[in-house]
């Protein structure tokens, strides 16, 4: 199968590229990166993609500084929104499959406390989140055949370009540099790491799933302040972490209070049972050389 990567030096992009690599000869892996394709210029979005052959675009890029984006929605939609439409209309008229990324952050308006199912509403809270929802939908729009995933709080080896890093990261600093931790305990979501979104996307792929939306998310779910707990505790860093409410922490941009997604529709799919985060944590711990 050949497939092209856009983003391939993010977070997520770098995992695919890692699982590509561990399957062999299954994936033919070509990637474009932003310095050959900005994909907010569409003139050269049809020009790359006129160029390439493939049968699998997969659209890693996002525009995800969620602070940042609330005062840059023409930026952020330019990149989200009518990048990923033109993707997916481009894709349809060469007879490929869209695969894009998008976001647990979709969600958030509806007050809830039960997970997400791809067949709920989007109701997102912040620019970033209304802007990945219009991307899926136009693209949805623009060609029937496209496939969405939805990841949240992402963690992996190489760290968001876009936001500097990851909060594994972020935390294990903090912790070690100042020895304590506040950290919000009223917000809910789905840790997830990279390398297992880049094979649950495999697997799809290569189980030849229908085109739809798919959440792929590690299992379980963890306020904030319950994920940096277990990142300190599990890499025996000395540091007292402390839970706060999001009015104690204001932000520029309003957080979803409960985005956790549900995966039992790519578990389904792909015909195996997804890793729960706390074990996808300890490997990426490993991993990093910050446990044995
Ligand atoms: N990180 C999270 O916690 C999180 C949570 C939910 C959903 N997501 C979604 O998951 C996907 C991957 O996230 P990630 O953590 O891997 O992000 P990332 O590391 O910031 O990667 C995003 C990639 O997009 C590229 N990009 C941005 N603007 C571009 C443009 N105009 N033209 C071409 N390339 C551009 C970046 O290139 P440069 O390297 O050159 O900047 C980068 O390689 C995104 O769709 C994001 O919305 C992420």
């Amino acid at each position: 199968m050949k497939v092209l990567l856009l983003g391939p030096n993010g977070q997520l992009g770098t995992d695919i590229r890692r699982a590509v690599d561990a399957r062999g000869a299954a994936f033919e892996l070509e990637t474009r990166g932003r310095e050959r394709l900005d994909v907010s210029d569409p003139e050269a979005l049809r020009t790359v993609l006129g160029e390439a052959a493939f049968e699998v675009l997969v659209n890693c890029t996002s525009y995800h500084k969620t602070d940042e984006v609330e005062k840059n929605a023409t930026a952020a939609f330019a990149v989200n929104t009518e990048a990923v439409k033109e993707m997916a209309a481009l894709c349809g008229a060469k007879g490929a499959r869209l695969l894009h990324i998008s976001t647990d952050y979709v969600f958030g308006g509806a007050k809830r406390a039960r997970p997400y199912a791809e067949t709920d509403p989007p109701a997102p809270v912040n620019v970033y989140g209304a802007s990945k929802a219009m991307g899926e939908t136009l693209a949805r729009l623009a060609d029937g055949g496209v496939t969405v995933l939805r990841v949240a709080s992402l963690f992996g080896v190489a760290g968001a370009s876009g936001k500097g890093g990851n909060f594994v990261e972020t935390m294990i600093r903090v912790g070690k540099e100042k020895g304590v931790l506040s950290v919000v305990d009223d917000t809910t979501m789905s840790p997830t790491a990279t390398a297992d979104v880049a094979g649950m996307l495999l697997d799809l792929l290569a189980a030849g799933a229908p085109p739809g939306v798919y959440h792929a998310v590690n299992s379980g779910e963890a306020s904030w302040y319950e994920f940096a707990s277990a990142i300190i505790a599990r890499a025996r860093i000395a540091a007292d972490v402390r839970p706060v409410t999001s009015d104690e922490y204001p932000t520029v941009a309003r957080r979803p209070a409960y985005s956790v997604l549900d995966n039992t529709k790519i578990a389904r799919t792909i015909g195996r049972p997804i890793p729960h985060w706390t074990d996808a944590l300890d490997r990426y711990l490993r991993e990093k050389g910050h446990t044995a």
